[in-house]
């Protein structure tokens, strides 16, 4: 958020707790995020980028990881991206950073 001071976020997390972490983290930024207590399989807000750290691993099936996917692309502007830091044990994928079993990854919407 302070590299990118016209950016607004929502950040979306079903435990109340880590919500209230991350709220105090940016508290400095109030007017240019919310919170919402919601799982990440309910109603995602449009938007030009998600981005999930160390959150995805939680989505335990390749079934509900696809639909997910699905929905992380639909709510895209075209144009927008979904970026994802996780563990990624494949070691040939195509990433954006790596350290290990650590990545950072994503991909672009077509216009
Ligand atoms: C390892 S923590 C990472 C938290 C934070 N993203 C970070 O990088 O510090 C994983 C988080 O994913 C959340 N989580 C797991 N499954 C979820 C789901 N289906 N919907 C929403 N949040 C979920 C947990 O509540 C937890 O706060």
């Amino acid at each position: 958020m302070e590299a990118l001071p016209e950016v607004r976020v929502e950040l979306v997390d079903i435990d109340p707790k880590m919500l209230e972490v991350a709220a105090t983290r940016c508290a400095r930024h109030a007017e240019r995020f919310r919170v919402r207590h919601a799982r990440f399989q309910g109603e995602l807000p449009r938007c030009h980028a998600v981005v999930a750290s160390l959150a995805l691993h939680h989505v335990a099936t390749l079934a509900a990881k696809r639909e997910l996917y699905r929905a992380i692309y639909d709510t895209l502007e075209p144009g927008g991206v979904v970026v994802v830091a996780d563990a990624l044990t494949y070691p040939d994928a195509d990433v954006f950073w790596r350290d290990g079993e650590i990545a950072v990854y994503g991909a672009f919407k077509g216009d």
